[in-house]
């Protein structure tokens, strides 16, 4: 069971964590109506009274766009004041991952985004590592990425993740960590719940956006980082074939952080991963404010204020 911070932003306010409920009715519970985010706040080392928000503008800009994908508005804005009130409530002293959530909240029936009431909430619980930091297997899953013609990718559309629940259950039960979809044109898209990116002779490569990848906030941070330290980075279509020769292959996400694969269906990849420890390390430093360069990445919010 999950540690839940003890309140909730619903219907507007901060209210204790259990009296957050919705009605069986709720028409995004049945449709998959809904969009999501995903944050890590970290406490901060040296100010007890001082919480740590990576990328918070990019968090809020994607989450505004997917309500927009839903046809309803919630401003940046909205968004990131709805946070900071969540944050000053919760007063969190160990890293915790924020889950704020846009949805119809209509009660009843057909599926359809015109006439409908819409909602937006923010939970928040503990979160250590979502996946091992030494490395995790990887199956190919038989699952396809949906593609970009049918929903809306660039949102995290909560009803698109019926893929990636299927890609996750059928890479564990068959005993692997965590599952690489290809999309319908049979290149390597993402994991069930973060980019990718490999190494091939000095080269970072990852899937383009028009890969019908997320928009990872992570994924576009190792870039720009990646560029600043001088390591040559590509854009482009990723080929199956490609995982098993590559020098290093890694998971980026904001809940996986930045986690290497270790072995991509019957095949080990190399356990030394230059490219990816530098990127990680100098990742690690910024979303801990411990980067004066990229400090600009980091939101701060006062609990005293
Ligand atoms: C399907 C999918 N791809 C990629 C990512 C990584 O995105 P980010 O780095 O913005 O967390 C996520 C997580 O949010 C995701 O759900």
């Amino acid at each position: 069971m999950h540690q839940f911070l003890p309140y909730a932003w619903f219907g507007g306010r901060c209210v204790p964590f259990a009296e957050a409920t919705l009605s069986v009715a709720t028409h995004a519970l049945h449709y998959g109506t809904g969009a999501f985010g995903g944050m890590r706040a970290i406490p901060s080392a040296s100010d007890p009274d001082e919480i740590l928000l990576f990328r918070a503008d990019r968090h809020a800009r994607r989450l505004s766009q997917s309500a927009r994908l839903l046809l309803t508005e919630l401003s940046e804005a909205t968004i990131l004041d709805a946070i900071t009130a969540f944050l000053k409530a919760n007063k969190p002293s160990t890293p915790v991952y924020l889950r704020p959530f846009v949805y119809t909240s209509d009660l009843g029936i057909a599926p359809r985004l015109h006439n409908i009431e819409t909602d937006f909430l923010i939970y928040g619980l503990e979160l250590g590592d979502y996946l091992s930091p030494e490395g995790v297997s990887c199956r190919i899953s038989s699952w396809t990425r949906q593609e970009d013609r049918s929903l809306p990718l660039r949102g995290k559309i909560s009803g698109a993740y019926i893929t990636s629940s299927l890609a996750k259950t059928e890479a564990v039960k068959s005993g692997f960590d965590e599952a690489l979809l290809l999309n319908s044109r049979g290149k390597v898209s993402e994991a069930s719940g973060m980019n990718l990116f490999l190494v091939r002779d000095g080269v970072l490569i990852t899937p383009g956006v028009d890969q019908d990848i997320l928009e990872g906030i992570t994924r576009a941070s190792v870039l720009e980082l990646a560029r600043a330290m001088d390591i040559p980075v590509l854009e482009r279509p990723v080929d199956k074939s490609e995982l098993f020769i590559a020098d290093e292959v890694f998971l980026s996400g904001t809940a996986a952080k930045v986690t290497p694969v270790r072995r991509v269906e019957s095949t080990d990849l190399p356990s030394q991963r230059p490219v990816m420890e530098r990127i990680r390390e100098r990742l690690t430093a910024i979303t801990e404010g411990r980067d004066p360069v990229y400090d600009h990445w980091v939101t701060r919010i006062r609990l005293d204020a």
